[in-house]
């Protein structure tokens, strides 16, 4: 058996495989006029070849809950209903093209208002068409904008904005819903003591700096329904209280395991287990540096999750399915690179996916 061409069924949702397009910005979206944030034919390209090259799930890129949620002013947005139809196009494509359609709903926090990394990437200036960024308390990423400290009622507000783009994706055709909890955004941001350090309620303890984040999801779930399902990007680690040279009091594995529980009793059915990217650190120089914290988060928790990170080759991908370190893998750049690499990993693996078609004609 081939685990990873096997379908996986979540509520009363069926993914038809494991391999799946993990969710990548690909600053694509006109940033002005009417049109601002709405998915245009590139992403129904991108997408749908992606879905026609056999993933069975793909998770359109990080799109803004709010307008300064974005990371950079060409991102995707669902933070007003005219944004709906063009997601519609872009949903439909994905399902006609085979895969079951995803996206993940964001907001960038402290690390919002970037130019696109090809030419340089590095935070906007207001002047330049950027905006004042926020976050749970006012401590910047190192070398950006000092965030403004958000107030209770911002945090209800950004809350409340989840809950509609939520509402939004589902009118749009998305099957899927992933929350960014992770790489350093607004809600990676209050959970980490290295950019909380709040006194109110959601700052301090660990139930504290994790409330927002469980406010999100019990607010998405609101809107979502009860047989689809809702999953939780978050970074297991910030790479930081482990390294002997630093060592400081930072977000780690031990928490992301609690946090995972806790995320699944309020209706996460899945952990999709990337890492870092709240500070520069320095990370494991080794293929599996994110996909072990995967494993360990799986055991000790006993939540679904996913593993992403450095998988490209589809042996390794099978075999962290058939180990039981993984209950689906996300592929990032491997998917850039070729769009049929879950095709293409089905015949090297001797799987027959069902969503292998035309493929087999090229053979
Ligand atoms: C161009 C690019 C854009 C990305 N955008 C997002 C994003 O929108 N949301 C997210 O959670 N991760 C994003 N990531 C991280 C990927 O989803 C993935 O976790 C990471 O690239 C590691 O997997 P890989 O080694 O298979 O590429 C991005 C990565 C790349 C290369």
């Amino acid at each position: 058996m081939t685990e990873l061409f096997e379908p996986l069924t979540l509520r009363g949702t069926t993914i038809p495989n494991r391999v799946w397009m993990s969710p990548m910005c690909t600053y694509s979206a006109f940033s002005e006029g009417s049109e601002i944030g709405a998915p245009n034919d590139f992403h129904l390209a991108h997408y749908a070849s992606r879905a026609a090259g056999g993933v069975g799930l793909a998770v359109v890129e990080a799109t803004g809950v709010l307008p300064e949620g974005r990371i950079s002013p060409y991102d995707l947005g669902l933070w007003d209903d005219s944004q709906i139809p063009a997601h519609r196009r872009l949903a439909a494509a994905i399902a006609e093209s085979g895969a079951l359609p995803g996206i993940q709903l964001a907001h960038a926090g402290r690390k919002a208002s970037m130019e696109r990394p090809w030419l340089g990437g590095g935070p906007i200036a207001e002047d330049e068409g950027g905006w004042p960024v926020a976050g749970p308390s006012a401590i910047a990423f190192p070398g950006y904008a000092e965030p403004a400290e958000m107030t209770l009622a911002d945090i209800a507000a950004v809350v409340a904005a989840w809950a509609e783009s939520a509402r939004r994706a589902l009118a749009a055709g998305y099957e899927v819903v992933e929350v960014h909890g992770a790489h350093g955004y607004l809600l990676h941001s209050f959970l980490s003591p290295l950019s909380n350090n709040r006194t109110d309620s959601y700052g301090g303890s660990l139930e504290n700096r994790a409330r927002i984040v469980l406010e999100v999801l019990d607010a998405v779930r609101s809107v979502w329904p009860e047989d689809k399902p809702v999953f939780l990007r978050i970074s297991t680690t910030d790479w930081v209280a482990e390294n002997p040279e630093d060592g400081r009091d930072a977000w780690t594995l031990a928490d992301s395991i609690v946090l995972s529980r806790w995320a699944s009793d309020h209706g996460a059915d899945l952990i999709d287990a990337s890492s870092g990217a709240l500070v520069p650190a320095k990370i494991p120089h080794r293929d599996d540096y994110q996909t072990r914290n995967a494993a360990e988060l799986k055991a000790a928790s006993g939540t679904l999750v996913a593993a992403v990170g450095r998988i490209g080759d589809p042996a390794v991908a099978q075999e962290l399915l058939a180990s039981g370190s993984a209950d689906a893998v996300f592929i990032g750049r491997a998917l850039l690179r070729d769009a049929s690499w879950a095709n293409n990993a089905a015949a090297a693996l001797g799987a027959r996916g069902r969503f292998i078609r035309q493929y087999d004609y090229a053979v």
